[in-house]
């Protein structure tokens, strides 16, 4: 059909469809033409909107079911085939650009609450300010070491990447020991692994401030394979390098192990660590300070149980278990002992003329208890319903 014959039929009835018409079909070049007026047409009338019901008329006459913009694209099947694509992103474009001009309009609308009214309604609601706060489990950690503080300890923190070392060997876990298979544990890649030789040491770590209440030490050997620590007690062996006894320190820190996900178990977690070092320690110092701990923290009437158990690092080695009312069960929160000669002289420590002892609990463990919570993995799922209340 020619531009001419297009032209004879029937001008369209004055409505909501000026693009297509199913008994007559424009030029392109028409059709792009009022496409274009479409935008421009819809952006001054939407200027001229001053209330919510003119504003609902506009979202009809453009944005409806039946509006301008879905009209023109149901008509866009009759336009040429080659044309089509073009066409399609032009309107494509538009309705974009209508939709957003609708809404920052509407939102203008609604914050001019007053509208045209003169005044403002300073009876209008405000908005909330969200406050943040502070993660469960650094609260928990923060409750950990205020109170060990008020029992004299001080705070100690070392570096989430070990070397073999600080890790195993200075804790007196020999290379055969299963808690140093290479599945177990979180190696990291190096450039040239050079594995450090059993019983070696590695440098000395630097001390930000030995006498200041939270110690850092950060320093890493050069020469050992690293591995995420899978254990605080890693930074027993480095507050013991650095610090003469008497020594009394707790350690919060993240550890990790590839342990599958459920309940109880993530593969990161944290670890409050106690050491202290000094003449004529016993066991009962150990015991004493981790019930008083406990039935400062979950109340006097909390049920604990020091059940004998073994780790390399300590001797004898006890597991301590808390009483769950709401489980009706006992769980373990961590393990403690008095610290075993070989660590003491690893750390250049005489084990004839002092002794020592250490624990190290879950805080996420500790956290559950304390507040009710049953599965761990609430703690990294970073759900706001579960963070907000605490
Ligand atoms: N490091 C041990 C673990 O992660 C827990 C532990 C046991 C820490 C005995 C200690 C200790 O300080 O004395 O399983």
């Amino acid at each position: 059909m020619s531009d001419i014959e297009a032209q004879q039929f029937a001008p369209l009835p004055h409505g909501l469809d000026p693009l297509f018409a199913a008994d007559r079909i424009l030029p392109m070049s028409d059709v792009f033409a009022q496409i274009d007026a479409l935008l421009p047409d819809a952006l001054a009338e939407l200027a001229g909107v001053k209330n919510p019901d003119d504003l609902e008329r506009f979202r009809i006459k453009y944005m409806g079911s039946n509006g301008l913009l879905k009209s023109s694209m149901k008509r866009l099947g009759q336009a040429p085939k080659d044309q089509k694509p073009a066409l399609g992103q032009r309107l494509n474009a538009i309705k974009d650009q209508v939709h957003a001009a609708f809404e920052s309009h509407k939102q203008g609308l609604s914050a001019d609450v007053s509208g045209d009214r003169g005044y403002v309604d300073v009876t209008e609601p405000g908005k909330p300010l969200m406050l943040g706060n502070r993660h469960i489990l650094m609260k928990v950690a923060d409750e950990l070491t205020e109170l060990f503080g008020r029992m004299g300890f001080a705070v100690a923190a070392g570096p989430e990447v070990e070397d073999e070392f600080h890790n195993f060997v200075a804790l007196n876990i020999p290379e055969s020991h299963p808690a140093r298979d290479p599945n177990d544990n979180f190696y990291l890649e190096q450039d040239s692994p050079s594995r450090l030789p059993l019983g070696t040491q590695s440098s000395a770590p630097n001390i930000s401030s030995p006498s200041s209440p939270s110690t850092q030490y950060s320093s890493l050997s050069t020469s050992a394979a690293l591995l995420l620590r899978t254990q605080t007690s890693t930074v027993q062996i480095r507050v013991m390098q650095t610090q003469k006894p008497p020594i009394r320190v707790v350690i919060p820190g993240r550890v990790y192990r590839p342990d599958t996900h459920d309940q109880t178990h993530l593969s990161m977690f944290h670890q409050l660590e106690a050491l202290v070092v000094d003449q004529n320690v016993t066991m009962v110092d150990l015991k004493s300070t981790v019930l008083q701990f406990i039935h400062a923290y979950f109340g006097p009437q909390t049920r604990v149980r020091f059940r004998p158990s073994f780790f390399p690092f300590t001797e004898p080695s006890a597991e301590v278990d808390v009483w769950f009312e709401d489980r009706q069960k006992w769980v373990e929160l961590g393990g403690c002992g008095m610290v075993h000669p070989n660590v003491l002289t690893a750390c250049g420590i005489d084990p004839e003329t002092h002794g020592g002892w250490a624990f190290g609990f879950g805080i996420e463990r500790i956290a559950m208890r304390k507040y009710g919570i049953a599965d761990i993995r609430n703690f990294v799922e970073n759900d706001i319903r579960f963070l907000r209340q605490f």
